[in-house]
């Protein structure tokens, strides 16, 4: 069988996605339990970092640990990567050494060419485009407090980037609808929303776009790499920043997430995170039995047969 990769949430089907969910909150539940699982023992994951990490890195490493195996971060700084070494001979390299490559970059395309020359699953970590891990946390947080997302309605609120992209490919992985409010010109790429049109709504009013939704997501307004474009950027999302306020137009029982790290005072406000709406704490935590459970199902296939 060829090697699976996990570049977006669409290299899983729909039943994958769902049965790694479902597992993620078995090997939680197991792990909080003080129970041992090692299908990974002796596994080795390598991190390829481009970009800064608190989440993922630890999330990944401690992953490993605990399913047995080990990690190797690799920074372009101190790898041959920085010096010019073309990707595809990088990925077969790897390839002959290690189980799995996780790839925290920039370019997207560069990611898939690294996953093209790799005879082992390349893990995306973050690209401008996508950001596919944090959406398996985000998911199973909801699934933990509220049940499927399957009928829900979502709204991303803030810049069209690479976790907006996520969830936009997630409202069909995961069958939920999704409104998206962001300025005009922060758009998600065009094609992206035409490929999905059936899946999202574009609305530029905040608190129309929060009406009667069971969840409000929102990221910040500067991604790694836009730094210079900070101050325009403040005064362009002023008009969007997430607070407890406009969290009332949503529903009741209503969740709040964002893949953190956030900029209290900016894209929410100095109490949205301690709200009773809030879960980004648990939301951050899933990051770690999300991806074990995602590196459990690339490397050795399908998990042992576990249950409490
Ligand atoms: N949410 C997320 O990916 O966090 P880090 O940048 O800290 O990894
Ligand atoms: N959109 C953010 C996410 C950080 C986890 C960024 O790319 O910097």
């Amino acid at each position: 069988m060829s090697v699976r990769h996990f570049l977006t949430l669409t290299d899983l089907s729909p039943q994958e996605l769902e049965r790694l969910i479902h597992r993620a909150i078995e090997l939680k539940r197991r792990h909080k339990a003080g129970l041992i699982d090692e299908p990974l023992k002796n596994r080795v994951l390598a991190m390829i970092f481009e970009k800064s990490s608190t989440r993922t890195r630890v999330s990944f490493e401690a992953g490993m640990i605990q399913l047995g195996g080990g990690s190797i971060f690799l920074s372009p700084r101190d790898s041959q990567l920085g010096r010019g070494e073309p990707l595809e001979d990088t990925a077969r390299v790897l390839s002959e050494m290690v189980d799995a490559v996780m790839v925290r970059t920039y370019s997207h395309q560069d990611l898939e060419t690294l996953a093209h020359y790799s005879t082992i699953p390349v893990i995306n970590a973050l690209t401008d485009d996508f950001h596919p891990c944090q959406l398996l946390a985000d998911v199973q947080t909801f699934v933990e407090c509220r049940g499927s997302m399957q009928g829900k309605t979502v709204t991303w609120i803030g810049d069209g980037n690479n976790m907006c992209n996520s969830y936009i490919q997630a409202a069909r992985q995961f069958d939920f609808h999704l409104r998206i409010c962001c300025p005009e010109g922060y758009e998600p790429k065009q094609q992206l929303m035409d490929d999905y049109a059936d899946r999202i709504t574009l609305i530029r009013d905040p608190a129309e776009a929060v009406a009667g939704v069971q969840l409000v997501v929102t990221d910040v307004w500067a991604s790694m790499g836009q730094e210079e474009e900070q101050a325009r950027r403040k005064r362009d999302f002023a008009p969007y920043q997430v607070s407890p306020k406009l969290m009332d137009h949503a529903t009741k029982d209503a969740l709040f997430m964002h893949c953190l790290p956030a900029h209290r005072g900016e894209e929410v406000s100095e109490d949205m995170l301690d709200d009773h709406r809030s879960v980004v704490w648990q939301e951050a935590g899933n990051r770690l039995h999300a991806q074990k459970a995602l590196l459990e199902f690339l490397i050795v296939g399908s998990p042992a047969q576990t249950s409490l």
